[in-house]
This record gives structure tokens, sequence and C-alpha cells, in this order.
């Protein structure tokens, strides 16, 4: 979007930037993949230790305030909703939102409006997506984001949630769904397009794409044609093709997308710099081949032959992939990892006590005319701890209850 921005604060959940233009944020919203919510910080105040938010906040407040900055013209009762996003450890938050959202509804109401609270149950510091759409929130009122830190409180309204019924339709409701090859989710299909950092100026020109080259059910070339690129998609297998074309199909008349947006062809990786249509590839975004699906942990001999079947593959890929991208292009790729049990741990499917066993030949395909691109800055990891990116500068995405975890790498072309 060639938005320049910078990083003021950044905890788990939260990321705070401050940007010079203004953010279109319900576009941002459908590209990000992994994004929740997009807030507008309008405020921060400064906290002492142990006062908590309600107190710092206490006589900031009044109704002019609240319906000039926070609440939106909406004439029937207004509803509105409280979260809390913690910034540091060991806040004194426990209960607080409440206690604000008591503060607040007694503002407005003492004003002459009739005012439903929304607030997370069970304890819960934040709304989900799925309260702040169903509730209406956006529409009738606001929800009000308090985005705590040990010395400094942020306060913002929520300006748009994930589309998260969106997101699911594109990965359920597809024609064409193969359970034996495994499908990526659509959100991290887009944040994998979003890693190519292909510049927003290109998308229009009909030259140039993204290039997919395990594409199976098309995932990939779907969230990037959503997100207004050219995609080409290639497999070996004319099944893959097939479904793709059928998803790829669905989805241009669900999004209105424009015609010849899109190619597909069949042919093995290893000989797509010769198959492939005279286009200019921006990018190569895939997902590639992982092996076998397992349904309980593989042995580590399992593992190590299964690298070894997918290192004639990878090479192969990573050879021709060069022909195509000649110099400084990325190739952001997710392979295969599994997560290894230790002794003694409990279940296999938990994180804890477990360590992932890593495709070892990453080196040779690095050899072959690639950088790998550190995916966070190293002065951002430095200062925030708890990011997690491997010792290798990859991204592992996985979910508890699978066996094959993604390790995605962000490449650059030498
Ligand atoms: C994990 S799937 C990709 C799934 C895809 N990301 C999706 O969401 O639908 C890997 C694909 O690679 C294809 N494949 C395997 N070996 C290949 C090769 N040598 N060249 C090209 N494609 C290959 C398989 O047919 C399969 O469709």
């Amino acid at each position: 979007m060639g938005l320049s921005f910078r990083l003021v604060d950044l905890y788990r959940e939260v990321l705070i930037i401050e940007t010079e233009q203004p953010i279109e944020a319900a576009k941002l919203q459908k590209t990000l993949g992994g994004t929740i919510k997009i807030m507008q910080v309008l405020e921060s105040l400064g906290r002492k230790k142990g006062l908590s938010p309600s107190l710092v906040f206490k006589s900031y407040f009044d109704a002019n305030l609240l319906k000039e900055q926070y609440l939106t013209n909406y004439s029937g009762k207004i509803q509105i909703g409280v979260s809390y996003y913690p910034m540091a450890a060991d806040l004194p938050i426990r209960g607080d939102n409440k206690r604000m959202g008591f503060a607040l509804k007694q503002i407005l109401t003492a004003a002459g409006h009739s005012v439903r609270l929304v607030l997370p149950q069970n304890d819960g510091f934040s709304l989900p997506s799925v309260v702040v759409t169903g509730e209406h929130l956006l529409e009738k009122g606001a929800e009000f984001d308090f985005l705590v830190g040990a010395e400094r409180i942020y306060l913002g309204k929520t300006l748009t949630v994930q589309n998260f019924e969106d997101y699911g339709r594109r990965d359920y409701q597809r024609p064409a769904r193969d359970m034996q090859v495994g499908m990526l989710p659509p959100k991290v299909a887009q944040i994998m397009v979003n890693l190519a950092m292909v510049p927003a100026g290109s998308q229009t020109s009909l030259k140039h794409a993204i290039l997919d080259p395990f594409v199976g059910a098309g995932t990939v070339i779907q969230e990037a044609l959503i997100m207004g690129h050219k995609a080409v998609g290639s497999d070996i297998s004319s099944k893959s093709i097939e479904n793709a074309e059928k998803n790829l199909a669905w989805i241009k008349n669900r999004y209105k997308l424009p015609l010849g947006r899109y190619e597909l062809l069949v042919s093995d990786v290893k000989d797509i710099a010769d198959n492939l249509p005279k286009i200019e590839i921006d990018a190569v975004v895939t997902e590639a081949t992982l092996g076998p699906a397992y349904t309980e942990p593989p042995k580590p001999k399992e593992i190590e032959t299964n690298f070894k079947n997918l290192e004639k593959i990878y090479l192969a890929a990573f050879t021709s992939l060069k022909k195509i991208l000649g110099t400084d292009k990325r190739l952001v790729i997710a392979l295969p990892a599994y997560r290894v049990v230790e002794p003694g741990a409990h279940h296999p499917a938990s994180r804890a006590g477990s360590h992932y066993s890593f495709f070892p030949g990453i080196d040779k395909l690095a050899a072959l005319g690639y950088d790998i691109v550190n995916p966070l800055p190293e002065v951002v990891l430095e200062r925030f701890s708890f990011l997690q990116s491997t010792a290798r500068h990859s991204i592992i995405y996985d979910r508890k209850d699978q066996f094959v975890s993604r390790e995605i790498f962000i490449f650059k072309t030498t």
C-alpha cells in the first residue's frame, strides 16, 4: 500500500503504529489476513503504577466528548462495548472493564440516552469480532478499546473488524476441496502474499503476476486475486488444476473480479520455467508439497524419508524458479515441519514440551541463488522478546491438533 509508519508499541495481541496519512481501514482489514480489529487511537494518558484504567480515566469523559469523538450518529438505543488489551504483564485490570463500562453508560444515561452495554463474558478482557459484528456496535454506538501499558494507556475506538464469515466461506464453501492434499487457510495465504511485498503499483498491469507452482486447490491464487493481483498457478496434477479451476470460477463470480486475472496450467515445477506463459513474475508465493498427511505423530525415520523425498522436488523447484525470478525478487514458501514430542511430555498434540523437526536441506536451497529474509528487523526482535521466529528466520504456523506444521520462509533471489 506504500504506507510508511512508525512503530509506537507492540504487545502480544496489539500493534500500535503512527502514520502520516490516514489509513484506509476497511481496505486494509480485507487484506491483512491475521488482523482481527483495526482501531483508531484517539487519546493516550500516562498511568501511575497501581492505578487501574477506570481510575486513570475517571474524570476524562463527558457526554459531548463521547458523542463527538466516539459514537456513531444512531438515533435508537446506543450500544457500547468495552474491550481491554494488556500491553504489559501484571496489570490491575481484572474486572475493571466492567467498571469502565458502567461509568460510560452512566454518563450517557445521565445525558438522556438509552444505552445498552456489551462486555466480554467470563472475566474476559476483550470482545471477540463475532460479538462486535453480531451486536452491531460499530453501527449503533462504538467499541471502546483501552490498550493498557505499564506507564501509558491508549484509548481508541474500533473502526473495522475481520469479516470472519467471509474468510470462512472462502475456506469451507468452495466447490472443490481436497482434504487429501490439504489446503492452506485463506488468512495464511493472504499473510504469505503480503510477505511477498509486491508493490501496489504493479497490480494494475496485466503483464505482471504472482506465481504459485504448487497450486493445489488454488488458495494462494484466490487470495492474491481478491487482493487485486494477477496470478498464475501450476501443478503437476491435472486433478488439482481442475479443482483450482472450479474454485477460481466460483471466487471470480462471488467477488465480481475482472476477466483475465488468472491462468492455470499443468506443469511439473521442474519444467515451469519453460512452460510459463509470457508474463513477468513479480513473486512466487506457494505452499510446497508437504508429503504425507499423518493421523498420528510421524516417527523420526518417516520424517527423515519424507524430507529426503521432498528435497529432490524442492531443489528442482528452486532451480527453475530462480530462472523465472532473476534477481531481487521474493519467494515466500511454506514447508512442512513436525512437532517432536519429548519423552515424558503429556499429550502429543500439545505445544508445550515439544520442539520441531525442520527440513534439513534449507542451505542447499539457498545455495541455488537465494537469501533468507528475516521477517522482522533485528531491532524489533530484540525489543519485543515474545515475538516468535525461529533461529533460522522462519515463522511457524500450526494448530494444536495438526501433526504437520507449516514453516514459512521468505527468500529473496540474489
Ligand atoms: C500442499 S498442496 C498445495 C495446496 C494449496 N496451497 C491449497 O491451498 O490448495 C501441494 C500441491 O503440489 C502438487 N505437486 C506435488 N509435486 C509437484 C511437482 N513436482 N510439481 C508441481 N506440483 C507438484 C500436488 O499435486 C499438490 O496439489
